[in-house]
């Protein structure tokens, strides 16, 4: 990659899923706060990105201001910065964002400076209105080249984070210009059709990804309360087996247990951050269930079988589905267990199991 950022997808949480713009700076720094005593932090999550509403009017150089809720955008920097994390902004090329705030069109170079100035460690560029100059796929790239040289030259490192919803085939030019991470979809919402639509079908197209450049199916729901724990330990199998970022998207402030253990599984996380950067994929399907394979990189891989059905479902990962000639020692990284390797394994309605087999790195 070209820079060291990102060499793992980017871990944190994101004011939009659950508050759009009913934000504020006692907010952000309620979720920095809850962030560390839950012991999310600890288990990786980084990144407290303030999304779409933080954004006032420019002053008479051009300089954009914060809105009234956001008194002091260097002091809230400062703030998540000494809780041990990084701070994140939104901002689209266009004169508006899609929720109708200041844009950066026109003055590209002067907020980027004003972002690594507050000390922000992450950008989201949204691809929101003005869309007389980016109707094309070359204008988009430019427009995104734009803003990635504009971050770099203010020589802060800043997580670069796409959004043009897949619509240009974004995972063949995003690191070209500067990005680290893409969206490949329009919005996630809180619903096992909308989140399955999103993992199953469209994100799997944008694969490979790598290390500094992911593919991203958008934030996470876990937490919210529109999906089951099986659906929600879907979503998190699913992302965790397409190297996915995983950006939370709920009320820090109340992660219900079940929510804690589904985001903070240890070994469920070493799948999504494994260094080798795998896209995970399906390797074979019987009936409802989908079977996935991520090759990770101590030659050990991951597997995943998805009951997409409405009733619970058998099946089994088969030596042949793995890549390798022989397998080693099976885990359900789930259940915490060692299990044998024929298990067959009842997997719920709309539920997942992970699994992480032992063995020799498939021959070349
Ligand atoms: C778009 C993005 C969302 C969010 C909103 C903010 O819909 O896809 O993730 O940033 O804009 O307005």
């Amino acid at each position: 990659p070209p820079d060291n950022l990102a060499l793992t997808p980017p871990m944190g949480w994101s004011s939009w899923n659950k508050f759009a713009e009913h934000i504020d700076d006692a907010t952000i720094r309620a979720m920095a706060d809850a962030m560390v005593s839950s012991g999310l932090r600890d288990a990786g999550y980084r990144y407290i990105n303030i999304d779409d509403g933080w954004q006032g009017t420019r002053d008479r150089n051009g300089v954009l201001q914060p809105n009234a809720k956001f008194p002091d955008m260097k002091a809230l920097a400062d703030y998540v910065h000494g809780k041990g994390l990084k701070l994140g902004l939104y901002t689209s090329p266009g004169p508006r964002t899609c929720a109708g705030y200041e844009g950066s069109y026109g003055h590209v170079e002067q907020d980027a400076r004003s972002f690594a100035g507050w000390g922000i460690d992450y950008v989201k560029y949204d691809l929101c209105s003005g869309e007389w100059f980016y109707a094309d796929a070359d204008s988009v790239q430019r427009t995104y080249y734009q803003m990635g040289a504009a971050l770099k030259a203010t020589g802060r490192p800043i997580i670069y984070s796409l959004c043009e919803y897949g619509r240009f085939a974004v995972s063949r030019w995003g690191q070209q210009v500067g990005g680290h991470l893409w969206r490949t979809t329009g919005d996630i919402t809180d619903d096992y059709a909308t989140m399955s639509d999103i993992g199953f079908t469209r994100n799997p197209k944008f694969a490979p990804a790598g290390p500094g450049a992911w593919n991203d199916p958008d934030m996470l729901e876990i937490g919210n309360g529109g999906m089951s724990d099986d659906e929600y330990r879907t979503h998190m199998t699913l992302w965790a087996m397409q190297a996915a970022p995983l950006i939370m998207g709920h009320d820090l402030r109340r992660t219900t247990p079940a929510a804690l253990r589904l985001l903070t599984n240890r070994d469920v996380l070493a799948i999504d951050q494994d260094p080798a950067g795998v896209h995970g994929q399906m390797v074979r399907k019987v009936g409802d269930v989908e079977i996935w394979r991520k090759d990770l990189r101590d030659g050990s891989v991951a597997m995943a079988l998805f009951n997409r059905g409405e009733r619970a479902a058998t099946a089994s990962a088969l030596p042949a589905d793995t890549g390798r000639p022989t397998i080693g020692a099976m885990r359900d990284l789930w259940a915490h267990r060692a299990v044998p390797a024929a298990t067959r394994f009842r997997i719920p309605r709309h539920g997942a199991i992970l699994l992480r087999i032992d063995g020799p790195a498939p021959p070349n």
